[in-house]
Parts: C-alpha cells; sequence; structure tokens
C-alpha cells in the first residue's frame, strides 16, 4: 500500500485540497495521511468543519504578525520530524502559499517525492503576488507530478522544459469543491440585509496591497457607495489585524458595506452565487467566480488566472482609487458590459479534476 501525505495550511488550499481529500480516503490501495501547517488557524479550521475532514498532523505554527521566516522555519522544522516518522511515499502539495513551498522543500530535502497541485499558474512577475509567484516556480523545481488546471498552465511548464511526461491538465479542483457546497435553497440573513439592493461580495488580502494600494481600494469604493443608492457591499474580512485595522478606518459608520468575520466557505460559496459582482484580489476567488458566471473586477495589477480575462469574466483593474472608482461604478451601470461579463464560459474544468488526479497517481506510483 501507497502513503500519501497531504500538506495544508490556508484557507484556499485547504478548500481545493479537502475534496482531493474525501476522494483518496475512498481509494483502497492508498494510505492518506493530512498534515497541516497551521499558517492559518481558525479560518482553516472553518473548512475542515465544512468538509469534515480530520488531520493527522497539525503542526499549529500561526502566530501574529508572522513573516515569511517564521511560516518557513516553522514548517521545516515540524515537517522534518513527521516525514521522518511517516516515510510516505508521495506529498502532494497545493498552490503558491509558503506552506506549500515549504512543504516542498521539506520533501525535497528527505528525497522524498511530491506532487504539486494547480501547478504551472504564473505571472513571472517576482513581486506580484508576492511571494507566491516565487513559491510556485519553486515548488515547479522539484514536482515529480505537475497537475495544471488548464492548457495556458501546462504550456507555461512546457516552456521551463519540465517534461511533459510529468504534466498533466486536470482542471482546478475548485470546481470540485463548488459543486459540493452550492444549494439551490439556500438563504443566510445577510442576504435579507441585502434584499433591494444589488449585493457586491468584497475580498481584500494580499500581502503587497498591505498599505496605500488598501486605502486607495477602500477609498474607491466608498466613493461609489456615496454615488449609488441600490447597492450594498458585503465584506467579509481577512483575520489579519493590518487589514481590518485600515477597513475600520475607511468604512467606518457607513450603512451600505457590512464587515463581518469570514464566512465558511459553504456560506461564501452560496452568497457568491447570488451576488450580482465581485471585487477582490483574491487568486482561488476568480477561478470560482468564472465557475458561477459572476462578473469580478480584480483588484490587482496582474494575475496568473488570464483563462479568466481571455473568455470575459475577470476584469483586472489595479488598485488605483481612481480606476477602481470609475469601473466598479461602469459595472453597476453598464448593462451590456454586465451581461458579457457574466455570460463568459468557464476554463477551469468541469469538476472532475479530483479523480482525474487520483487515477493518474493510482496508474503511475
Ligand atoms: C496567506 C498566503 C497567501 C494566501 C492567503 C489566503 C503566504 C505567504 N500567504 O496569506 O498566499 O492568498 O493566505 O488567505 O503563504 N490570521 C488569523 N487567523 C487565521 C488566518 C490568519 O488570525 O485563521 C491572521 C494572523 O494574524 C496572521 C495573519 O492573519 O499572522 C496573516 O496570515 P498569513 O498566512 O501570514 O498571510 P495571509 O495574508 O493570510
Ligand atoms: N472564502 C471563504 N470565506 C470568506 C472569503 C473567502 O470561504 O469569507 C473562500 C473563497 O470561496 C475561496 C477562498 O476562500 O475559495 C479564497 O481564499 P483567499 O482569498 O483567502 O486566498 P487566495 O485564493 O487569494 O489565495
Amino acid at each position: 500500500m501507497k502513503k500519501i501525505m497531504v500538506v495544508f495550511g490556508t484557507r484556499p488550499e485547504a478548500i481545493k485540497m479537502c475534496p482531493l481529500v474525501k476522494e483518496l480516503y475512498k481509494i483502497k490501495e492508498f494510505q492518506t495521511l493530512v498534515l497541516i501547517t497551521g499558517q492559518h488557524r481558525e479560518m482553516l479550521k472553518q473548512v475542515l468543519d465544512s468538509f469534515f475532514v480530520t488531520p493527522d498532523y497539525d503542526l499549529n505554527i500561526m502566530k501574529e504578525g508572522q513573516d515569511l521566516f517564521d511560516i518557513t522555519i516553522s514548517i521545516l522544522t515540524g515537517m522534518k520530524k513527521v516525514l521522518e516518522t511517516e516515510k510516505p511515499d508521495l506529498v502532494l502539495v497545493h498552490g503558491d502559499t509558503t506552506t506549500a513551498f515549504a512543504a516542498s522543500l521539506a520533501a525535497f530535502y528527505m528525497n522524498i517525492p511530491y506532487g504539486h497541485v494547480e501547478a504551472g499558474l504564473r505571472t513571472y512577475d517576482l513581486t506580484a503576488p508576492y511571494p507566491e509567484e516565487y513559491n510556485r516556480q519553486a515548488i515547479g523545481i522539484g514536482a515529480k507530478f505537475h497537475f495544471a488546471p488548464t492548457k495556458t498552465a501546462k504550456m507555461n511548464l512546457v516552456k521551463e522544459g519540465k517534461p511533459e511526461s510529468s504534466i498533466f491538465v486536470t482542471g482546478n479542483t475548485i470546481m470540485d469543491a463548488l459543486n459540493l457546497s452550492i444549494n439551490d435553497n439556500y438563504t443566510h440573513p445577510v442576504l435579507e440585509w441585502a434584499s433591494g439592493s444589488r449585493l457586491v461580495l468584497l475580498t481584500a488580502h494580499r500581502r503587497e496591497n498591505l498599505g496605500p494600494p488598501l486605502y486607495d481600494i477602500f477609498h474607491g469604493i466608498k466613493r461609489v457607495l456615496n454615488e449609488v443608492n441600490d447597492v450594498k457591499v458585503l465584506y467579509p474580512i481577512h483575520l489579519n489585524p493590518a487589514i481590518r485595522k485600515i477597513a475600520a478606518e475607511v468604512f467606518k459608520e457607513d450603512s451600505k458595506i457590512k464587515i463581518i468575520e469570514p464566512l465558511n466557505v459553504i456560506d461564501f460559496h452560496n452568497i457568491m452565487y447570488r451576488s450580482e459582482f465581485i471585487l477582490t484580489d483574491s487568486g482561488g476567488i476568480q477561478e470560482e467566480a468564472s465557475g458561477l458566471k459572476k462578473p469580478v473586477l480584480v483588484l490587482r495589477d496582474t494575475t496568473e488566472r488570464p483563462e479568466g480575462i481571455q473568455t470575459g469574466t475577470l476584469k483586472l483593474i489595479g488598485t488605483g482609487e481612481e480606476t477602481i472608482y470609475r469601473e466598479f461604478k461602469r459595472l453597476l451601470t453598464d448593462k451590456e458590459e454586465y451581461d458579457a461579463m457574466s455570460k463568459a464560459s468557464n476554463p477551469y474544468g468541469d469538476g472532475t479534476a479530483c479523480k482525474q488526479i487520483i487515477d493518474i497517481l493510482t496508474s503511475r506510483l
């Protein structure tokens, strides 16, 4: 029997890896172990609870104000012990977080092969997203299996010289997650709060946006809310205190924006499904929105998800106050633009990524 260790540590990795873990548990030829680093604590627990996944190991590393050294060092030290004890045949990591980078490095140092889920995304700009672009390129150097969500991602890896026999286009496991979460009979009190208005979802958390860009983003949004009546913005805010401080300062006492604690993923997906559109600097939300056909104004200068731009669901608008004001207002008033963005096709797969990954592992391990 082959032993597979699935490693993740933040909310988005968990959302995209739990559906895979649940499928792996069904395969008798594999012993599946789950290690969480705890880079996130509460936001990770929300996902584990939603998908009923219980980790075998928890490195429990999170602390307030953690920097990239703290995260990397704690994971390397913690994983060394676990890998020495468990000696898995394969480690699976996801995406581009420092958890994924440090876990892949730990596996590499122990000569344990690892597979990279959501491989091949690139901006080729090491400053944006930071440090994620570095992380995913570094993970790609040593991966035995690259599970690319799209052909574009595969081509990036091919151009970098990775052997084609190690790259598999599977779609993104986020589509598998959406299949588990969307419910046609869903209700939530915030939907009542927004009834009679158009509901716009907002999230923002990128490290490179902390500081002046975040002020600009929030000021641009606030100006639109001051001018347009029938709009309400729901902002489930990240637990990072640095973000909360700026949001509280800019949005204080604004009745058209509701700042709430992070939603569990089932709520978030279902509320997204019922919203008009989304303003975000998130990576994963760009894919989910494509799956749910919800337009997104991407609050970043660059994206590793060019497929969604090409098909038309996503529009990259940067972090400047003026542009955000103009583009947010435009999407509220320009019906033609809104209709075009909400009818685009979904390039991120058909919800069978987990099954495809497992079929590949079954035949190759
Ligand atoms: C991390 C990832 C980023 C990913 C994001 C998803 C890195 C370097 N960054 O960024 O790629 O897009 O997660 O959200 O890997 N906090 C809590 N409770 C939680 C989670 C976070 O209190 O459950 C607070 C802590 O004070 C923590 C801070 O948020 O120190 C920042 O968390 P961290 O993981 O360092 O950075 P993120 O911005 O969340
Ligand atoms: N999400 C959630 N609750 C929230 C906000 C987001 O469950 O309150 C989910 C969302 O559905 C998506 C993921 O978190 O799957 C995105 O995570 P985040 O934006 O933190 O990170 P990124 O995708 O940018 O790495």
